[in-house]
């Protein structure tokens, strides 16, 4: 989940001292840089045992590899420098492509090894992993191989076309998306042209993480909850269908096939279903979501295979609150045909780590963990 590296001492050491990339500065340019990216990839694993990784990366990078003027400021969030407001900014904008800026090739490329020097580390089936690699754990319902392991899978991802073009049209993040619904009601062949052209983009990028190793990816609809669900449903989800489409049709030489698609948002109670209908193989579940609904929601007996959902304000909590609460989403998720144990959205900088590995040593059922990192 965002943010996931920014709690740790060793995070916050490499971003002071991490490389430049590309020519940008700041998180994208260390999106960018293949040693930094790669590190700041391994770094959660290696603390605490996950049974995945996922990539170091940003949902702003393909806008920013086709050319948008974007950076992602301290505190604030992404910040785009000229929004698209009208017909004639959204026929600019859709008329570029990703990689066809100066930087894009090279950008590109920096994602490419990232990719690759990451699965090198973390493995692959039949290939144990230096990283990682816990034997006996699986990614419940979202495992190839069942059983023993050896290696840890990755997982890529990229923002959903609502979410980014949200980005685009306000500018900044919003607490209610005005300015990007005026334009979805006002301007609906604009709308769809911005979407379509986002579904696009995000859907190569994650395309091309797959095609680099990948096992699995997950498409982030951070703000789809703003959206009525008859909006969602006909404005929203036939783009991001698209989206898992152009990620689905690629090929994983670590996986040795396609992959598991993960679509998360938050706020998305009354579109979980169309969220699995949009073509997901697992719907990820936030936190203002009751678990157990979610899943008779998304079909009981007939659910797919869930990610979620720990409040994110349990990590500050004593452990007397948190391990019962883990505990409770593992016996939740287990109505399910799969459940991958994730908080129910970004770790919260400030967060203890012990925490963290706290929780997964908890849900490997580790006891003897002392909770001294
Ligand atoms: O947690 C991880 O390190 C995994 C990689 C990851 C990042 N961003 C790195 C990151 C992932 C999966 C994302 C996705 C992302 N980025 C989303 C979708 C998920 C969600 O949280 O809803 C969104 C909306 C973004 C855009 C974005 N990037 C925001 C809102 C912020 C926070 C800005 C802030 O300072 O509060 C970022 C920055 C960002 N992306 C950081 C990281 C590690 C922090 C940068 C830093 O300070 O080092």
């Amino acid at each position: 989940m965002r943010q996931a590296g920014r709690s740790l001492p060793e995070y916050r050491t490499l971003r002071e001292h991490g490389a430049r990339g590309a020519g940008m500065t700041g998180m994208l340019g260390a999106c960018l840089d293949p040693a930094t990216a790669a590190e700041a990839t391994l770094q959660p694993v290696r603390r605490h045992g996950v049974d995945a990784a996922i990539l170091f990366s940003d949902i702003m990078v393909p806008l920013a590899l086709a050319g948008v003027a974007v950076r992602i400021e301290p505190e604030v969030g992404p910040v785009v420098d000229h929004p698209i407001r009208t017909p004639a900014d959204v026929a600019e904008l859709t008329a570029r492509a990703l990689g066809e800026t100066p930087t894009g090739p090279s950008g590109l490329a920096a994602i490419e090894e990232t990719v690759r020097a990451v699965v090198a580390e973390l493995g692959a089936p039949g290939r144990p992993g230096v990283t990682g690699g816990m034997p006996e754990r699986a990614l419940a319902g979202l495992a190839h191989s069942r059983g023993t392991w050896g290696w840890t899978p990755l997982i890529g991802f990229g923002g959903a076309p609502f979410t980014l073009a949200a980005y685009l049209v306000e500018g900044r993040p919003s607490r209610d998306h005005l300015a990007a619904r005026t334009l979805m009601r006002s301007d609906p062949a604009s709308w769809d042209a911005l979407l379509d052209w986002c579904a696009q983009i995000t859907g190569e990028f994650i395309a091309l993480q797959i095609r680099a190793g990948a096992s699995a990816a997950q498409l982030f609809d951070s703000w789809a909850g703003a959206l009525s669900p008859e909006d969602y449903r006909e404005r929203v989800a036939p783009h991001s269908a698209r989206a898992l489409e152009i990620a689905g049709r690629a090929i994983s030489p670590t996986a040795g096939g396609r992959v598991p698609l993960i679509h998360f948002g938050t706020g998305t109670a009354r579109i979980l279903a169309d969220m699995r209908a949009a073509g997901a193989d697992a719907v990820g579940v936030d936190d203002r979501t009751d678990l157990a609904w979610a899943i008779s929601e998304l079909g009981g007996e007939g659910a797919c295979p869930v990610q979620g959902n720990l409040d994110p304000a349990l990590l500050a909590a004593p452990w007397t609150a948190l391990g019962p609460a883990v505990d409770a989403c593992l016996e939740a998720g287990r109505a399910a045909p799969g459940h991958v144990l994730n908080l129910g959205h970004g770790v919260p900088p400030a967060t203890d780590p012990d925490a963290l590995t706290r929780i997964v040593a908890r849900a490997h059922g580790d006891e003897e963990w002392e909770g001294t990192a």
